[in-house]
């Protein structure tokens, strides 16, 4: 109903619980490519799970503090982008991806991020966008420089995932930055 085009044969729009059996399709689709920097990917496994996951997003949506999308290709869902983060107080908000590896190399999440970009900064007044990934997570940082941010640091041994603890780097983008 309401879609955001990425290229002629692929679209950002809402994911929400409804779809919970599609996203449980996707998730197992595309585990072998994602779970390796992303803990929802061995979280979500079967259509509870899936459900579960987009309800805590669209609770998140409710209150104003997160929203997720998926990103569709050819009518299959491929991979999305989130905002985990969105705090309209303080103007601070974080935003995920996830493709699978079929859809990558096109440009698709560059260009669905730098779109919430601008939304959260032209319509929500944001101040400050965040990326935050893993340092051998090479993919996720060149979608963070294409997109002109800036590697503020990494803080080291900040997350914990599959026991191991792991660097983490921020990258962020300022609304001072992007809006010339
Ligand atoms: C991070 C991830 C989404 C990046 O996927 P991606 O396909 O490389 O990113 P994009 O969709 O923005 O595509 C960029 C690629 O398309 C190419 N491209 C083609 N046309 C393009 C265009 N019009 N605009 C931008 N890039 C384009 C770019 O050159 C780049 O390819 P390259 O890396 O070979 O140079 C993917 O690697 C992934 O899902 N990884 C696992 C999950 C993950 O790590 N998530 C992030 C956690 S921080």
């Amino acid at each position: 109903m309401f879609a955001h085009s990425l290229a002629a044969d692929a679209e950002l729009r809402p994911l929400e619980p409804w779809q919970a059996a599609e996203f449980a399709d996707h998730a197992v689709r595309v585990r072998a490519d994602i779970e390796e920097y992303l803990p929802w990917a061995s979280i979500v496994v079967d259509e509870a799970s899936a459900r579960a996951f987009l309800q805590s997003y669209a609770d998140r949506q409710a209150a104003d503090e997160g929203r997720i999308y998926g990103i569709w290709v050819d009518g299959v869902l491929q991979g999305g982008a989130l905002f985990r983060v969105f705090d309209a107080s303080t103007g601070v908000c974080e935003i995920g991806v996830w493709l699978g590896a079929a859809a990558r190399g096109r440009g698709l999440v560059t260009h669905a991020v730098r779109h919430m970009i601008e939304w959260a900064f032209r319509e929500r007044s944001m101040v400050r966008v965040e990326w935050l990934c893993d340092p051998r997570n090479t993919a996720s940082q060149a979608v963070a420089k294409r997109l002109d941010m800036t590697h503020e640091g990494t803080m080291r041994a900040a997350f914990e995932m599959n026991g191991e603890h792991r660097d983490v780097q921020i990258w962020a983008v300022l609304a001072t930055e992007w809006i010339l």
